[in-house]
């Protein structure tokens, strides 16, 4: 009997927590989003040489008062640097912080010594220069400070910006491409705010889950666009949520790339899961003039209701995002190709090996980092500057098994490399992923398994890393480093 009242009450709370209520209700939309704009580059020799600058700022995001933020070239977040494949890179990075930091290219094929990890830091005041030629394919990938332990705070302070390629295909495509007006990137971040305004961090859950959304550094924000195809460009900036994009009105949208690249063929969809550091291109069909509201729905129906409600998982939660204005136009509507890319899959048994990542477990080696967020080790280890975990061949092509065993989702990501998703516990890959990746969800209890090849850069001194994403956890220690060497040069 007890029992029983216990679920007649609890039930109907629990569904509307989860299902109903939303997180951040009460939106207006009232503000215009902002467009990060594009870096302009001097030619050098034929280099396009960029100049960043991480500074501190104050911003006002709620308009009851302004908080001290960071950015790069202004005051929060950083300009879009927009490249061709094929270019020659030069970015001049100064670090007018009173802190060090780092600047890496998260997704980009670069030597190691040009990643940005803890590797190559910026002390306060100082200088870097990065220099590498753009070898991936047209993609959204994106900047952000690496320094071991402040990785998290740095990046909710509002270090973070887009790094967009193009190449020939991509321009050969019909596909939605004016820059902030049929071609709008979207980075979404949550964040904490006290009442007068100003952006607090605290760990909860252990990490740093925030109940408000910002996109492009826009609070409430709302984006006039012409009434057809309109492509989104989308980046899980936040430290620690994964979303599960969509559309109030359940209008379904194609999916046309991945975080490394396009797919071979738009993926028509209703929902898209991005957790911390994924990427994703939508085009979303607006010819009907109808607003709409891209929103982030809870999981699905079927989660544990008692996470849900006192545990707030990595992806639950009813998030309303970006209230999307379709204005009338004179444009002809065009369809989307049917074919987008050309992706070269290596066959499984061209693998050199398989090599396993454990997350979660007990701790066997490495002492807590500098950082905070809970120490979660890796293969059960935690994150040692001075230790190598791997040892990668130049060239090889290899499977990595990513098994969680930890009692939460882990998005892995990985340097230097992108992949190609191969299974989850056996099942292949779904569309949504089956493009080039850098950055996948392991759920709890789950076994991933991706295919790459480390082709190249190698160097016997400076490692790459890989990670989990959810900032708190990399900075508590849940990150290993490889070598990729070449045995020929040794
Ligand atoms: Cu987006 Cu190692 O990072
Ligand atoms: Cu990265
Ligand atoms: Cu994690």
């Amino acid at each position: 009997m007890g029992l029983f009242l216990v679920l007649i009450v609890f039930l109907p709370i629990a569904h509307y927590l989860i299902y109903v209520h939303t997180a951040n209700g009460g939106l207006t939309f009232s503000n215009s989003l902002r467009i990060p704009e594009l870096l302009t580059f001097k030619d050098k020799g034929g280099q396009k040489v960029f100049e960043l600058k991480a500074q501190y700022g104050y911003s006002e995001f709620l308009k009851v008062g302004k908080t001290e933020t960071m950015g790069y070239n202004g005051n929060f977040l950083g300009p879009t640097i927009r490249v061709d494949k094929g270019d020659e890179v030069v970015i001049n990075v100064a670090n007018q912080l009173d802190e060090m930091t780092t600047v890496h290219w998260h997704g980009m094929h670069v030597p190691p010594d040009m990643d940005g990890t803890p590797h190559q830091m910026i002390p306060a005041g100082g200088t870097w220069q990065a220099r590498f030629p753009i070898l991936n394919e047209a993609s959204t990938m994106w900047y952000h400070p690496h320094p071991h332990g402040k990785t998290a705070q740095q990046v909710y302070r509002g270090l973070a910006g887009l790094f967009i390629i193009d190449d020939e295909n991509s321009k050969s495509l019909e596909l939605p491409s004016q820059y902030g007006i049929d071609d709008i990137p979207l980075v979404i971040q949550e964040r904490l705010f006290d009442k007068d305004g100003s952006q607090r961090y605290e760990l909860n859950r252990g990490a740093y889950y925030g109940d408000t959304i910002l996109v492009n550094g826009t609070h409430n924000p709302h984006v006039t666009v012409p009434a057809r195809n309109v492509r989104f460009r989308l980046l899980n900036g936040s430290n620690a949520r994964a979303y599960h994009f969509g559309f109030n009105d359940d209008r379904p949208f194609y999916q046309i790339a991945t975080d490394g690249g396009l797919l071979e063929s738009p993926h028509l969809t209703k929902r898209l899961r991005l957790s911390p550091g994924e990427r994703a291109e939508i085009v979303v069909n607006l010819s009907d003039g109808k607003e709409t509201l891209l929103k982030s729905f809870p999981e699905d129906e079927v989660i544990l209701l008692a996470e849900a409600v006192f545990a707030d998982g990595i992806g639950n939660g009813h998030f309303e995002i970006l209230k999307i204005i379709p204005e009338p136009t004179n444009a002809e509507p065009t369809d989307l190709p049917h074919t987008l890319n050309k992706i070269e899959r290596w066959r499984p048994e061209d693998a050199v090996q398989t090599r396993r990542m454990v997350l979660g477990g007990s701790i066997r080696e490495g002492r807590p980092p500098p950082g905070p967020g809970p120490r979660i080790p890796i293969n059960g280890k935690l994150m040692d500057m001075g230790r190598v975990d791997e040892v990668v061949r130049l060239g090889d092509i290899e499977i990595w098994e990513i098994v969680n065993r930890g009692g939460q989702a882990h998005p892995f990501h990985i340097h230097d490399v992108q992949f190609l998703i191969l299974d989850r516990d056996g099942t292949p890959t779904d569309p949504s992923e089956s493009g080039w990746k850098d950055t996948v969800l392991v759920e709890t209890n789950e076994t991933v398994r991706f295919i790459t090849q480390f082709n190249t850069y190698a160097n016997p001194d400076i490692p790459y890393m890989y990670h989990c994403h959810i900032l708190e956890h990399e900075d508590g220690g849940m990150m290993g480093q490889f070598l990729v060497i070449d045995p020929e040069a040794e």
